[in-house]
């Protein structure tokens, strides 16, 4: 058996996707990847201090050609955008055709692309009266949230629901769940492609 997918993941903030991640690679639902780095493009993302605890390599770059020399260095084979806030250049998505995949917490196409982050993204759907959200994993490409979909799962929007309310609702019942299966399946695909070139 081939080794691991490496896996890198791209944060800006709490990283509690990240924290799924490696919760999951610990307790096997990630079986074919492993996270060998984290990037943040904010030096004091608490996302940083997540990886250190579990003895992840972390490190803070303020430009792409940091992340890219960080990527190359650590090998780095499938790119996990979680909660990752900057949009990544044209050149940049190319040099990774179809190995970066992105966690966004909407149904996409509702409630995405540029401008739509974060608490925003449930400011959007509260205000337009939705009573449905959720979150979706997708690969990057050019356009902002346009890539194809990987997963999607849905959460109901309640009555009194804020923003931050909602927000840890589509965490705990879509992002939390989607993300971790999503790096697992492509962590495989990319596992069994390696061995099918070593044949
Ligand atoms: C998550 O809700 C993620 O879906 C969102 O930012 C949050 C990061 O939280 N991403 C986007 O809005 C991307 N457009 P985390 O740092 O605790 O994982």
């Amino acid at each position: 058996m081939l080794e691991k997918t490496k896996v890198a993941v791209l944060v800006s903030g709490g990283g509690t996707n990240l924290q799924a991640i490696i919760d999951a690679e610990k307790s096997g639902i990630i079986k074919d990847g492993e996270v060998v780095l984290v990037v943040s493009s904010s030096r004091k993302a608490y996302a940083l201090q997540r990886a250190e605890k579990n003895g992840i390599k972390a490190v803070y770059a303020k430009n792409e050609e940091e992340i890219l020399a960080a990527l190359e260095e650590a090998g780095a084979e499938l790119i996990v955008l979680a909660g990752f806030l900057k949009i990544l250049s044209k050149d940049f998505i190319r040099k990774y055709e179809n190995r970066i995949i992105n966690i966004h917490p909407s149904l996409i196409p509702s409630f995405c692309g540029k401008g739509a982050y974060g608490l925003h993204v449930h400011e959007m759907a509260l205000d337009y009266g939705v009573k449905v959200t959720g979150a979706t994993v997708h690969y990057v490409n050019e356009i902002p949230d346009g890539g194809k979909i990987i997963a999607q799962k849905a959460v109901e929007i309640q009555d009194g629901d804020t923003p931050e309310i909602l927000q840890k609702r589509v965490m705990e019942q879509a992002e939390w769940i989607l993300l971790p299966r999503a790096v697992q399946q492509i962590s495989a695909e990319i596992r069994k492609g390696k061995e099918n070139d070593n044949n």
